[in-house]
């Protein structure tokens, strides 16, 4: 089974970004043969400054190790390291209807915040396609907001092995249902561009407090608490720690005398502890920058044969040649 996902570095990743998307796939490293890269090309279609995105791709490649990638398992690349994957996205684009990217939920919000779209925003999926279909996936590990881009990924190799003959293998989305969504900070889906993030790795001041900000209802310290579902650091809290600090930490709640305050606290040491070791990864990576340029340039000499093959084999199917 060939399991496959990617992650852009248009920003400083967050725990949203961890349970949706990174604890899945390094888990999912032990069960298959996984393929994760940074999505630089997809970057550049929000992201037009050339330092940061070299910054942001480094730093999404260190934190994405220090997580628990394993490089050994896992063949982990830069995007634009294959650049077979842009040739695909055109051979794919003739295949793809107007009407199925005017549809994608990600393109709307775009528009409905005011932005004015390139073609590069527009075509964002087909090149996401591109790089799912380039590797004959099978699985793709994402939080929820990526299903539709999977589905259209289907649409097109679907109808492209239809019209020029078998030549991709029909990928199927792996959504985990407890993690599909996280909340942010403000009870909105977290995400680098609503600024309601709580970050993986950073500093631990700035870190506790926006944990101690996250917003909360007025029932008083006494009150034995209740809407425990609706409260945004009780269902973040719910993500860190284990069954039995859940299940003290309901009762306590519940029996009154202890206050949303004790519960962030709570939430901030279970965090903190949660990636003590994957700080401590970090910090040796960065120390050592040649490794993670090592680790990325290996996986894309893994990586480029077989998007080479897949092109060749597609080139073929249309008539080129
Ligand atoms: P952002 O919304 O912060 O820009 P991305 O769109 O770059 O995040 O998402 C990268 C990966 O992380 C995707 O697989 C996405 O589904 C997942 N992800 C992002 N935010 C969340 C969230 N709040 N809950 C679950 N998964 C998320
Ligand atoms: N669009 C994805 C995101 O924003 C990143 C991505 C690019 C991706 N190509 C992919 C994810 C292929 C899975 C498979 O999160």
């Amino acid at each position: 089974m060939r399991i496959l996902s990617g992650i852009q570095p248009s920003g400083v990743l967050h725990i949203g970004n961890y349970f949706g998307m990174m604890r899945p796939a390094i888990e999912l490293q032990e069960r298959g043969e996984a393929f994760y890269f940074i999505a630089d090309y997809h970057a550049l279609t929000s992201l037009h400054d050339p330092e940061a995105l070299r910054r942001y791709s480094n730093e999404v490649a260190m934190d994405f190790l220090a997580c628990g990638l394993d490089p050994k398992k896992a063949t982990f690349f830069r995007q634009s390291d294959i650049p077979e994957v842009t040739e695909l996205t055109w051979l794919l684009s003739i295949v793809t209807p107007m009407s199925l990217l005017e549809k994608c939920h990600s393109f709307k919000d775009k528009i409905a915040k005011g932005i004015s779209p390139s073609h590069g925003l527009f075509a964002y999926p087909v090149l996401m396609a591109a790089d799912i279909l380039i590797y004959q996936s099978n699985l793709v590990p994402v939080g929820r907001d990526q299903k539709q881009h999977v589905e259209v990924t289907r649409d097109l190799g679907i109808k492209f092995n239809m019209q020029f003959g078998e030549t991709f293998t029909i990928p199927e989305p792996e959504i985990r249902d407890s993690v599909a969504v996280i909340p942010g900070l403000d009870g909105q889906k977290m995400s680098k561009s609503y600024n309601n993030t709580l970050e993986i790795f950073g500093e631990e001041k700035a870190l506790r407090k926006k944990v101690m900000g996250i917003k909360s209802d007025s029932q008083p310290l006494e009150a034995p608490k209740t809407g425990l579902n609706e409260n945004i650091a009780w269902n973040l809290f719910k993500l860190f720690a284990g069954p039995a600090d859940i299940e003290a930490m309901e009762k306590r709640l519940k029996a009154g005398g202890t206050g949303w305050g004790d519960l962030k606290k709570a939430l901030f040491d279970q965090y903190w502890n949660y990636f003590a070791e994957a700080r401590r990864r970090r910090a040796g990576l960065q120390a050592n920058p040649g490794e993670v340029e090592r680790v990325l340039r290996e996986g894309a000499a893994r990586a480029r044969p077989i998007a080479q093959a897949t092109l060749r084999k597609a080139r073929q199917a249309v008539g080129l040649k």
